[in-house]
């Protein structure tokens, strides 16, 4: 079965689900945007435990736990910088929400919630980015029965309904 999907504004650190996950760099390290709010309220251990992964890849996703977060796990996807739109930059946006949610199932989580990855810092055009995070989640393994688009503007939240209003 499909997951159930949702859009809704709201600040992901504040999110009761299973997982979060975050809109992450190839090094783990704390950044700023919604990168620099989950480690900020995820506490200081964070930083340890994201040392010890060792980084990751473009459109790949590795999980840690949440610690002081409400959420149980953190998954940190990498999503693609916007080069223009010819350098593979879809695939990779797929592929960093494809990956969340198989390893967000890997550690038993049924509940995830997304930021809208690379639409901020990574310069990911607001539209086409919404409608591949829908139609990617749609996808999504049979684990995973809620997914939820936390939106931390008005116009984000009305992108991700107009993608979530497509067949
Ligand atoms: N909750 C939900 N969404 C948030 C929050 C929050 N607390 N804070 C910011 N956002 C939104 C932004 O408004 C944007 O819509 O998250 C979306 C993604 O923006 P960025 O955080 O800039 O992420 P991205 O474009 O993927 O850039 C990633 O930024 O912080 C660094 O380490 C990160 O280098 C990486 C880069």
């Amino acid at each position: 079965m499909s997951p159930r999907l949702e859009a809704s504004l709201g600040d992901i650190t504040m999110e009761a689900v299973d997982a979060i996950v975050n809109a992450a760099n190839p090094d783990l390290a704390s950044g700023s945007g919604v990168c620099g709010a989950i480690f900020a309220a995820a506490g200081p251990e964070l930083v340890g435990a994201c040392a010890a992964l060792g980084g990751t890849s473009t459109g790949a996703a590795v999980a840690t736990p949440g610690f002081a977060l409400p959420a149980r796990w953190i998954v940190h996807a990498v999503g693609p910088v916007w080069h223009g739109g010819n350098h593979g930059e879809p695939e990779l946006l797929a592929s960093a929400y494809r990956r969340s949610l198989e390893v967000a199932a890997e550690v038993g989580a049924v509940s995830v919630a997304f930021p809208a990855i690379s639409t901020g810092i990574y310069g990911y055009p607001l539209e086409p980015a919404t409608a591949i995070a829908v139609a990617t989640c749609r996808a999504g393994p049979p684990e995973i029965e809620l997914v939820r688009f936390v939106c931390f503007d008005d116009r984000t939240l009305a992108a991700y309904d107009g993608a979530l209003a497509e067949p």
